[in-house]
């Protein structure tokens, strides 16, 4: 099946799929103080209906599935759902976006499962500039990073949500730490997605910036083959012996140029751009009971909506919280 192509041109075969907009953190960037604003769980798409809107996906060309939230891991028998959607005919590729924090426990039953590609949120080495950030300890998300490599996941990822005055100082220490455990990094721009005051003139790191922060410190390549269809532009830094990609939602003008996604939201709405308010609710194909011609149509009519690029430049005022839209 080759993929549907979208009114710009752009093949899309590539859903993010948010299984919860709960999260155990509270990133600066993601969630406003005293968020308690969650979906009634009534309202989140059950596995099972999430894996209807899988196999519709499949047969119009979709190939590779993201599992995100909110923290997918927190979600109750997430495991399993990763095992069902892996098993899936004709899904190719699972990845997984995590915060790390259920790691320890859950890297060998997901590996079991026949997970192998993490992309594993870390804005901090240092402890407390860990916890200013989320919330939360770093101690667990790092036994999690330890715990992926040696199972041997195919891909393991860090991205790191770079924000100035907060922790442009780890760069160096985040560079050093994935040198050492041989997993690739991305650094990304803050980006107006979430309900919260953080994207501003003051906190801002534009990816230009950070690169030239790179050439001054380190011997670049940029690695072009790496690209793929992804937003990250990647660089070997050849004297720490490490890869670094570089996401620049807002300093990246061909950021948008080869975007291949869509997303569902937990509550099952489908959103051909992040940057963007648009959405498809697919509940009335999905409630009382699946109708796949109906999913069928309404993945068609929102592909045709997928606009050229974000509106993130044009003062973007987000809707909803990121947590419920899926990172
Ligand atoms: N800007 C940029 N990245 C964000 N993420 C969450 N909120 C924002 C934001 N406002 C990122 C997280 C996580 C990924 C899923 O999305 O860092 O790594
Ligand atoms: Fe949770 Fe991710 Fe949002 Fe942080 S960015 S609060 S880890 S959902």
């Amino acid at each position: 099946m080759s993929a549907l192509i979208d009114p710009n041109g752009r093949p899309v075969d590539y859903l993010r799929i948010s299984v919860t907009d709960r999260c155990n953190e509270r990133c600066l960037y993601c969630l406003p103080e005293n968020y308690a604003n969650w979906l009634p769980r009534g309202e989140i798409l059950s596995y099972e209906e999430l894996l209807a809107v899988v196999r519709t996906a499949v047969a119009l060309g979709f190939k590779k599935f993201r599992v995100t939230g909110g923290e997918p891991l927190v979600r109750k028998d997430v495991v399993h759902f990763i095992g069902e959607l892996i098993a899936t005919p004709g899904v190719e590729c699972v990845p997984l976006s995590t915060n790390g924090t259920r790691l320890p426990e859950l890297a060998r039953p997901l590996f079991d499962a026949g997970l192998r590609r993490v992309n594993i949120s870390l804005d901090a080495l240092n402890p407390a500039t860990y916890r200013a950030i989320t919330g939360g300890d770093v101690a667990p998300v790092l036994d999690g990073i330890r715990a992926v490599k040696q199972l041997g996941y195919d891909s393991v990822k860090l991205n790191t949500v770079l924000m100035r005055g907060k922790n442009d100082g780890e760069i160096f220490p985040l560079l050093d730490f994935a040198a050492k455990h041989d997993v690739v990094i991305r650094f990304i721009e803050l980006m107006p997605v979430s309900l919260t005051e953080m994207l501003n003139e003051t906190n801002f790191m534009p990816m230009t910036e950070v690169l030239a922060l790179l050439r001054r410190e380190d011997e670049l390549e940029e690695l072009r083959e790496f690209h793929g269809y992804g937003p990250a532009r990647y660089f070997r830094l050849k004297k720490r012996g490490v890869t670094v990609g570089l996401i620049g939602a807002l300093s990246d003008l061909h950021f948008c140029e080869r975007c291949n996604k869509m997303r569902l939201t937990c509550d099952g709405k489908l959103r051909p751009c992040l940057g963007n308010h648009l959405e498809t609710d697919l509940k009335p194909a999905l409630r009382p009971q699946i109708d796949e011609p109906h999913l069928k149509n309404l993945f068609r009519a929102t592909l045709t909506q997928k606009p050229p690029e974000h509106l993130f430049r044009n003062n973007y005022q987000p809707q909803r919280v990121m947590t419920a839209i899926g990172g």
